[in-house]
């Protein structure tokens, strides 16, 4: 029998992926009932019950994904994007030989995944490198446009052909909480959490002996003009205080930084502001004197990234 990749994400049973419900089979369940998840007619399905849910609409709104899209899409993080692809394919290409041999699948979490910039570069891919994307959010807005575009590319998971010697990665596009994901132990190769939460014990759960994570967060001075101006005591990103508590279970292996200079209009600035925490904690006041000046002449500040590269200790 196919071994499940998916969990219910309410008696974690065994769920195997159909075109218009997914159903565990209630085997682990204490009176074997199966319970059922409804595919949305975007693709994605939603495996976030009512009781993991700590609001009305979790994550990002519709407002922010709007905001991150234009924004990333006019490429002002493309460097980082390209540095996560590279990262991810020097790691996966030492290990796929040796999957292929034992007919092994290569499984992507992308955890925080937001409407996708980063899990279409990782699906362009190909399945020479990964075969299988599972892209996790907790915001419902943002699997919309996640499946949306995979659909679009003809990556979704319902649209592979089964004769086609395809080189496609397959996008799932899943509204999850990361705290409770739906995937069977030792199952993924690796995870990325882009900006995104980082879970230690529910990734080392997921991920297969050996396997990677990859955390990119933002490092010292990023955008930090458009911090001065808004805030009058401007912290420093204490950015890795959160690797403490990956050890003992996870080891680094190596850690990479990219930066890039932009000059922003108004309208990107507020999309960055929108996209950022720094849109709920700035001053009104002070968000509106910048946009103001910003009319007048472009913004100019600097992206600047840190990325690490993890590695799951074996006996965790
Ligand atoms: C700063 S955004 C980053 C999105 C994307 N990785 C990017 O860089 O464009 C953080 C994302 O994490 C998601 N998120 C927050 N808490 C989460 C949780 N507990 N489980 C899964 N996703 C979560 C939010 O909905 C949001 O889309
Ligand atoms: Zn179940």
């Amino acid at each position: 029998m196919l071994v499940s990749l998916f969990i219910c994400p309410l008696c974690q049973s065994p769920m195997q992926p159909a075109p218009d419900t997914w159903r565990c089979d209630g085997s682990l369940h204490p009176k074997q009932t199966s319970h059922p998840f409804d595919v949305a007619r975007q693709g994605y399905v939603n495996l976030l019950p009512v009781q993991q849910k700590k609001s009305k609409s979790p994550g990002d709104s519709q407002a922010s994904i709007e905001a991150r899209k234009r924004f990333l899409n006019a490429g002002h993080y493309e460097k980082l994007q390209t540095l996560i692809v590279q990262q991810m394919q020097q790691l996966l290409a030492q290990d796929k030989p040796v999957a292929k041999k034992n007919n092994q699948s290569t499984n992507w979490l992308d955890i925080g995944c937001g409407e996708g910039y980063y899990t279409q570069a990782m699906a362009q891919m190909g399945s020479d490198i990964i075969d299988t994307l599972i892209a996790a959010d907790i915001s419902k807005p943002a699997l919309v446009e996640l499946a949306k575009v995979s659909k679009t590319a003809g990556k979704l998971w319902y649209q592979q052909s089964k004769e086609a010697s395809t080189k496609t990665t397959i996008i799932y596009p899943l509204v999850t909480s990361a705290a409770h994901l739906p995937l069977r132990a030792r199952s993924v190769k690796g995870i990325s959490s882009i900006f995104s939460p980082i879970l230690p014990q529910a990734f080392a759960e997921v991920l297969t002996d050996n396997g990677y994570l990859i955390i990119a967060k933002p490092d010292a001075g990023h955008l930090a003009s458009m911090r001065e101006a808004l805030f009058d005591d401007v912290r420093e990103h204490d950015s890795d205080k959160f690797l403490q508590e990956l050890s003992p279970k996870f080891t680094l292996i190596e850690t990479h930084r990219v930066s890039a200079a932009m000059s922003l209009s108004a309208s990107e600035l507020a999309d960055l502001m929108t996209m950022t925490p720094y849109a709920y904690r700035a001053k009104s006041e002070k968000r509106q004197v910048l946009l103001e000046a910003v009319e007048k002449e472009a913004f100019n500040t600097e992206a600047r990234f840190i990325v690490y590269v993890l590695q799951k200790a074996s006996d965790s």
